[in-house]
């Protein structure tokens, strides 16, 4: 009795996992007359220096003043005596500079869609983003709209599971056949891959890979 149930519950999802549409993995299907959009992410690239700047979880980095001497930008070594610019806290400058004295490359984050959307995040002289926490960086330009790309994940291992969010957000609303408008959001986990080198920097890519559509907003 049990053992041709399970066979049948295999056989049925053998057949669902192969004959998946291969652009649309795990997408609703839209109410009628409803455009469905694709959110393939082509490129992901992370770069977390194990010495970057942290101002939002190493207190040492936070309590850090740094000698800011000769214009915007440009350090000297963090002693009081013998500063020829001004002592400032590293993690409040606002400054585009991103490695102050004794620190390594800053940490950046992108994250590229087929459809153009472009998102990249990286350290100025605050934190605008806690990268691996959520929201990422995908342009100024239309921040109001609402669009936002989240994304989950950690450096420290060769390989560990990522996981993205996408709101498109009212301001992107698409329209359908009858004029409604209808806004989506999704969700997946995907594959992270990172490398460290012998100082514990860590470059973390993943292949090409889609958020699937699972969820739809009416927009009025
Ligand atoms: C337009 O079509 C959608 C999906 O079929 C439906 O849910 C919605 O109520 C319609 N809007 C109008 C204004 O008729
Ligand atoms: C302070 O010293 C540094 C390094 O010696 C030099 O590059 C910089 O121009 C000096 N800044 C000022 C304001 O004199
Ligand atoms: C790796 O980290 C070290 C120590 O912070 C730093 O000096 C070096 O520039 C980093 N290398 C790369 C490729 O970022
Ligand atoms: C970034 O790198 C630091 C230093 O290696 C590490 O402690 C931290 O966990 C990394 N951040 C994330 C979100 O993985």
């Amino acid at each position: 009795m049990l053992l041709p149930l399970l066979t049948t519950i295999t056989t049925l999802l053998t057949t669902t996992a192969h004959s998946r549409p291969s652009l649309h993995p795990r997408s609703i299907t839209p109410p009628s007359g409803c455009p469905l959009p694709t959110w393939q992410v082509t490129t992901f690239h992370w770069f977390n220096g194990s010495k970057s700047l942290d101002c939002i979880h190493n207190e040492a980095d936070i309590n850090f003043k740094d000698c800011l001497c000769g214009g915007p930008g440009v350090w000297c070594a963090p002693d009081p005596a013998t500063c020829n610019g001004s002592m400032v806290p590293v993690c409040y400058t606002g400054m585009p500079n991103y490695q102050p004295w004794g620190f390594g490359p800053p940490e950046t984050l992108d994250i590229d869609f087929a459809d153009g959307l472009t998102c990249h995040d990286e350290y100025i002289g605050y934190r605008i983003h806690d990268i691996g926490s959520g929201e990422s960086n995908c342009g100024y330009a239309d921040r109001g709209e609402g669009r936002i790309v989240s994304f989950y994940g950690s450096s420290d291992y060769d390989t560990s599971t990522g996981h993205m969010d996408y709101v498109l957000g009212d301001g992107h609303a698409l329209e359908c056949a009858n004029g409604s408008k209808i806004t989506y959001s999704g969700s997946t986990d995907f594959e992270l891959n990172c490398v460290h080198d012998a100082f514990f920097n860590a470059t973390c890519t993943a292949e090409v890979f889609e958020i699937p559509v699972l969820s739809y907003d009416w927009v009025s």
